[in-house]
């Protein structure tokens, strides 16, 4: 390379006029007004006019004339200001142009599947398929920018606080509980296999039980789960792990670290403290353990006035310990015709296994459509009256079991919040999610698992109950939701082996089989754990925030599609028959 830069495309101002300067760089335009050739040079710092005046030199100009989008070169030049009425106010280096006398193309580039300058323009897998050049787009580049800065903020904000930053394995042993595990076969160890980590819980662990009583780690974990639009197979964590405290201790660091965050990349103040919702009352109250609060529409008990109609649905559900809960659309029934309402009916059906959406209208001061004739006419006036309904409002009901109707209910109060633009912009609305149960009862498998993980240590006030109740367990457990969205989730460890033993017992894990997955911990508990605790946040999730955008994919470099594949480089992919005999697999046809 002949000329090598001597400044960036985003550097020159009309400080810089008659300076000569080398600029290298990606051709982003390339005009010809009346023989005289403008390229746009690009790089990530800006873009910079660069011209070619066939007058001053022919050979070049009729060389740069010929040049395409996306060719790399250098140029050596003299910065001009630009001549008025060429002035472009909204680039920085808008003032200025570089008045080329020497060109050199470093690579040429062939015609392009999309264009670099506008995103749109090739589909999602197109733009997957060729992740590099996406990745130079003005949007990316951003988002990049900001996922950069965002970890320099997370290391010297939790480096302040006095956290020490580890590597742990990424080879590790397999010990699936929640997602499925990747696995990783042994060529040494004939028949063997190491995962990979769906998080780094058990070394932080140990690390506490080592001594080192602030643990901190942005790592890499892999889980083989259904994907969504906030979920990958391969995804990063901001891990943190301490010891001798509490929950509140716990939730003030996690507190600082996103509030630091939020302030270092957007300058956004986050409250001091974030406001707190036990786990039931998110439940209850907005149908998700990850409620967004930036807009209320609260779901509205609707058992004791269902008791008093004729619709025997409602009936029925209670009377096999169902639910019938509503949501109240103020002044919007127009807008909800029989197709509007039957769509969402197939939505709710489809994604959440609901048999039907009920709704009725407020037509001046009674009910209309919908499942009106049920509600006899004193029943309607109890009900306007208690939740104050008016002309142009729209209830809709979901009757069925506890958990189906409040997980429909809580998306639905999603969906109509954002049909009805009731989600305001440019708004951060962080909440601490606490006291979740410590089990959940899994129907297929017919036992409790646990709901975060089974090194979560139970409330010590519910500890009795472990034997009698266990379903009504409150864990130490909390999470932090931003925007609707489970940022980060942490518990409070189980740091004595008894107790440890027993949680195992719990999600029906004998004795033998702990040992075996977990043997390892069991007998590092006894050499003297600390109490300790931690959360960890999803850092892509904490980008997305940062970002506003609702597309995991746009905050990772090289992202999985959403069947854990890479359309750029085909992975995964088939390997040759002597890798496989090497590691003694033989596939199954
Ligand atoms: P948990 O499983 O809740 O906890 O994960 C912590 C956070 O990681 C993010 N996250 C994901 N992000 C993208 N894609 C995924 N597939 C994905 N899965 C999880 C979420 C979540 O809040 N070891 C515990 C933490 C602890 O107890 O300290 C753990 O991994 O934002």
């Amino acid at each position: 390379m002949r000329l090598k830069r001597t400044v960036t495309c985003g550097d020159l101002t009309v400080d810089n006029v008659n300076q000569e300067v080398i600029l290298n760089g990606w051709i982003a335009k390339n005009r010809d007004h009346g023989g005289v050739i403008f390229l746009d040079l690009r790089d990530r710092y800006g873009k910079t006019q660069v011209t070619f005046n066939p007058d001053l030199d022919a050979d070049i100009a009729a060389e740069a004339k010929r040049l395409g989008m996306e060719d790399v070169i250098a140029v050596r030049g003299t910065v001009q200001l630009r001549p008025d009425g060429n002035v472009n106010p909204n680039m920085p280096t808008g003032s200025i142009e570089v008045v080329a006398t020497e060109l050199e193309v470093l690579n040429e580039a062939q015609p392009l599947p999309f264009l670099v300058s506008d995103r749109e323009s090739g589909s999602e897998d197109l733009r997957l398929e060729y992740r590099y050049l996406e990745l130079r787009t003005a949007e990316l580049q951003n988002l990049m920018a900001i996922r950069s800065k965002a970890y320099q903020s997370a290391r010297s904000r939790l480096n302040a606080e006095g956290f020490m930053e580890f590597e742990t394995p990424v080879l590790m042993k397999s010990s699936p509980e929640g997602a499925r595990d990747y696995l990783v076969p042994s060529r040494i160890h004939r028949g063997k296999f190491y995962a990979l980590p769906q998080s780094p819980q058990t070394y932080k662990q140990l690390l506490m039980i080592s001594g080192f009583d602030k643990y901190f780690q942005i790592v890499k974990c892999f889980r083989d789960e259904d994907l969504r639009a906030d979920r990958q197979p391969e995804f990063t964590q901001i891990d943190i792990e301490m010891s001798f405290v509490d929950q509140d201790d716990v939730l003030g660091v996690a507190t600082r670290l996103a509030r630091g965050i939020f302030k270092d990349i957007l300058d956004y103040d986050l409250p001091e403290t974030f406001p707190t919702m036990k786990y039931e009352d998110a439940m209850e109250k907005y149908g998700s353990d990850k409620p967004d609060i930036r807009f209320d529409l609260p779901l509205v008990e609707f058992a004791n006035y269902a008791e008093k109609t004729e619709f025997g649905v409602f009936k029925d559900n209670l009377a096999a310990g169902g639910r019938v809960k509503a949501l109240v659309l103020k002044n919007a029934a127009d807008k909800y015709s029989r197709k509007a309402t039957d769509g969402l009916t197939e939505w709710l059906r489809t994604y959440y296994g609901l048999k039907g959406l009920a709704f009725v209208k407020m037509d001046q001061t009674a009910f209309s459509a919908g499942i009106s004739k049920f509600f006899p006419e004193a029943l309607q006036a109890e009900v306007i009256s208690d939740l104050k309904l008016e002309h142009n409002d729209i209830l809709f009901f979901v009757s069925d079991t506890e958990a189906r109707t409040l997980q429909s209910l809580g998306a639905l109060r999603i969906e109509l919040a954002k049909r009805e633009n009731l989600i305001p912009d440019g708004v951060i609305k962080p909440l601490f999610v606490l006291d979740f149960p410590l089990l959940d009862w899994d129907e297929d498998s017919k036992r409790y698992i646990a709901m975060h993980h089974p090194f979560t240590s139970p409330n010590p006030e519910d500890v009795e109950l472990m034997q009698t109740a266990p379903g009504d367990v409150r864990a130490q457990a909390y999470d932090l939701v931003i925007n609707g969205y489970e940022v980060a989730g942490g518990s409070i460890r189980i740091h004595t082996g008894d107790m440890q033993s027993r949680m195992f017992q719990l999600i029906g894990m004998d004795e033998a089989e702990a040992q075996a997955r977990f043997g390892f911990l069991l007998k590092a508990f006894k050499y003297g754990a600390p109490p300790h605790g931690g959360i960890a946040f999803g850092f892509d999730r904490l980008i997305m925030l940062l970002a506003g955008t609702e597309n995991i994919r746009d905050v990772i470099a090289f992202p999985k599609t959403t069947s854990a594949s890479s359309l750029m480089d085909e992975a995964p992919s088939q390997v040759d028959t002597q890798q496989l005999k090497e590691l003694h697999i033989k596939l199954v046809e």
